[in-house]
């Protein structure tokens, strides 16, 4: 199939636009290119002469001659959300339904749109399952939830969108994000032999590495279309259901040397929430998502000690979305949409200290 993949210069898509194209997929990119020179070990493939896209101006005529869009492209975290709410709603929802109308404009058969299980908000204690009442708690969680919904307005007999709701990725990635929990608990307890919680550790959370993400995606790509056809799915697997404190264990346990602490006054966080599976697995008998938590951790270790992660770049703007946000804001390049205010690519955030 010739793909599109909207924010393919991101933490995710660094891994699945090589794993599409191992399975002999024609894949192209499409990214506004926030985090290039945001790099671990030598980063991802160069961009060549590839121009940066913001996904609030794509056109049909862009998109003719494509099978599919994955839309990856979002403002994608919590902590972006609230620095600004409105650049959150801007890209995550009025881009995402610009990229999604230009492509069902263009004749793109299928549109696979990256949503969260974060949607379902502070959930309570049962797995919710796809039909569950969504109760975002953060404006990210509310994009995603508004997106899909709008999204399904548009499925039709050529237009089939499909809402893969992604568990809190984690995994070692040439665009390495630092703001996701298993991410961040194993580079602290590297670079400060402390695995620190900030939270009680009760929270439940629903966990999937971004290459078992990136094989779900293949999957519903090459699915007949009326299994996918405007239907939701929870990306995860039952068993990386965790609560933090599990989490900060297997840390503690893969990094040698290192503590377990909580932090002083700590107490729960309100994203809490459990996730049930079923219908991936029943939909997909033969999907098979590989990774656990666990080795999870230690290839993110390994990686890490490759190379040469310090206490430096886990507060630095190289890893951590907010800060890069923040610093291109300060320099002016981005204005407080978040549009581009130049045509070059950026600087990477080392050029620009
Ligand atoms: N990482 C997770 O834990 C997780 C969990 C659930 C869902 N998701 C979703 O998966 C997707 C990818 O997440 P990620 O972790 O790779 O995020 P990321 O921030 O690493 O990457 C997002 C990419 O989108 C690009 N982008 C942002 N605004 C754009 C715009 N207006 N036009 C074009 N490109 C734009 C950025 O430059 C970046 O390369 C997001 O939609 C996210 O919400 C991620």
């Amino acid at each position: 199939m010739r793909v599109l993949v909207s924010g393919d210069r991101g933490y995710i898509g660094a891994v699945m636009v090589p794993f599409l194209r191992a399975a002999g997929h024609q894949v192209d990119g499409l990214d506004t290119g926030l985090y290039e020179g945001c790099d671990l070990l030598g980063g991802p493939e160069p961009i060549g002469g590839r121009a940066p896209r913001d996904m609030r101006d794509v056109t049909a005529g862009e998109l003719t001659g494509y099978d599919a869009v994955v839309c990856l492209a979002a403002l994608s975290n919590d902590p972006l959300g609230h620095l600004n709410r409105d650049a959150t709603y801007s890209v995550n929802l009025e881009g995402t339904l610009n990229l999604a109308r230009a492509a069902k404009d263009a004749g793109v058969g299928r549109f696979l749109f990256a949503s969260s299980c974060s949607l379902y908000g502070a959930a309570g204690s049962e797995a919710v399952a796809e039909d569950a009442e969504m109760f975002p708690v953060t404006p990210y969680g509310e994009t995603k939830a508004l997106a899909e919904q709008e999204l399904s307005k548009l499925a039709d007999d050529t237009f089939s969108p499909t809402y893969l709701r992604n568990a809190t990725a984690y995994g070692a990635s040439t665009r390495l994000r630092l703001d996701i929990v298993v991410n961040n608990l194993t580079a602290i307890a590297l670079t400060s032999g402390q695995v620190r919680l900030e939270s009680d550790g009760t929270p439940w959370r629903p966990l999937v590495h971004i290459e078992d993400i990136s094989r779900a995606f293949l999957k519903v790509l090459e699915s007949p279309r009326e299994t996918i056809h405007d239907e939701a799915f929870n990306i995860g697997r039952s068993e990386d259901v965790v609560q933090v404190r599990d989490i900060a264990e297997m840390v503690r346990e893969a990094v040698p040397g290192s503590t377990l602490s909580i932090a002083d006054g700590a107490g729960p966080d309100l994203r809490n929430y459990k996730v049930d599976f079923s219908k991936l697995n029943d939909t997909f008998p033969d999907l098979r998502l590989e990774w656990t938590v666990r080795k999870g951790v230690d290839e993110l270790y390994d990686a890490y000690r490759r190379h040469g992660l310090t206490l430096d770049d886990f507060n630095s703007a190289q890893f951590v979305r907010l800060r890069r946000i923040q610093q291109l804001l300060g320099a002016g390049l981005v204005d407080d949409q978040l549009r581009r205010q130049t045509a070059e690519q950026f600087p990477g955030p080392k050029e620009m200290n």
